[in-house]
């Protein structure tokens, strides 16, 4: 079972979660009834990754309380993202977990919406997320707005951006950090790649990583996901050894 870790001061989620762009088309019960027995619990969606938002929503049917459900509002326009909201809480039972502007747009604006869902009790942790370390210095503007709980960016050998100062500084400010792209979209994992689970170990073996969110449509791969969750941890060595393989 993948080691849990704090998210926000009281929120504990395991260190393994599972995210859902362009993996989460057509009936998904089976692999997250899986997830949810191999002790995945967090899963992470988007308006922006076609049906994955709804069909998550179906999957948890009935085990809507075993999950951690993450999703984002993506758009510039106030009104879409009430109708956002309104889809996603009604495929989630009438709550987000934590709620994530999607790539910074329309971040106070949508920042305002959140904190209102939140105050109803529909919301427990909100969050911002950006792909694209161009886009990192307003990252670190929201993340001093002290408006968020969470961050989610992209980390893996190849993409080590958000060491020079997105992670220091949520760990600063004691922000949790979700890691998307922990194999690169599936690049680092192919020929010429490292082993799925040593890239997910080099990824969790910093502290500051609270639960990195591979996507996989393979309930083999979820399996060996999740496993990878447990330490023991790389130490400097072994992390290095692991980068300049796939480098
Ligand atoms: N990409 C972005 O720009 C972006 C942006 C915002 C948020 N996110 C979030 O972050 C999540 C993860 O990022 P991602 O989906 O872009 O890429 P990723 O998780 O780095 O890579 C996904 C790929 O890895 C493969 N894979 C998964 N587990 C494996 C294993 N054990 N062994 C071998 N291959 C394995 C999957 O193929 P199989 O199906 O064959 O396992 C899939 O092709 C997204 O789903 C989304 O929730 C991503």
């Amino acid at each position: 079972m993948p080691e849990r870790r704090a998210l926000a001061p009281g929120v504990e989620v395991p260190c393994v979660g599972m995210g859902t762009w362009q993996t989460f088309r057509g009936d998904r019960a089976e692999l997250v009834r899986a997830a949810l027995e191999s002790g995945i619990e967090v899963f992470d969606s988007s308006p922006m990754y076609g049906e994955a938002e709804e069909r998550l929503g179906e999957a948890l049917d009935g085990r809507r309380d075993e999950a951690f459900v993450a999703t984002k509002i993506w758009t510039s326009s106030a009104e879409e993202g009430r109708g956002q909201a309104e889809r996603a809480l009604r495929f989630y039972g009438g709550r987000v977990d934590l709620y994530q502007v999607h790539n910074l747009v329309a971040w106070r604006e949508q920042l305002a919406l959140l904190e209102e869902l939140r105050e109803q009790g529909k919301v427990r942790l909100i969050g911002a997320t950006h792909y694209n370390p161009s886009e990192f210095g307003a990252l670190e503007e929201v993340m001093r707005s002290g408006r968020i709980d969470v961050i989610q960016v992209p980390y893996n050998p190849r993409e080590r951006e958000v060491e020079r100062r997105i992670l220091p500084l949520a760990e600063e400010l004691g922000l949790g950090v979700l890691v998307m792209r922990p194999f690169g979209e599936g690049a680092l994992t192919g020929r010429g790649g490292a082993p799925a689970d040593r890239l997910l170990k080099w990824v969790l073996s910093d502290p500051r990583c609270t639960c990195a969110i591979p996507a996989t449509r393979d309930e083999k791969h979820m399996r060996e996901n999740a496993r990878a969750g447990e330490p023991p941890w790389l130490d400097p060595e072994e992390r290095d050894y692991v980068a300049r393989s796939v480098s």
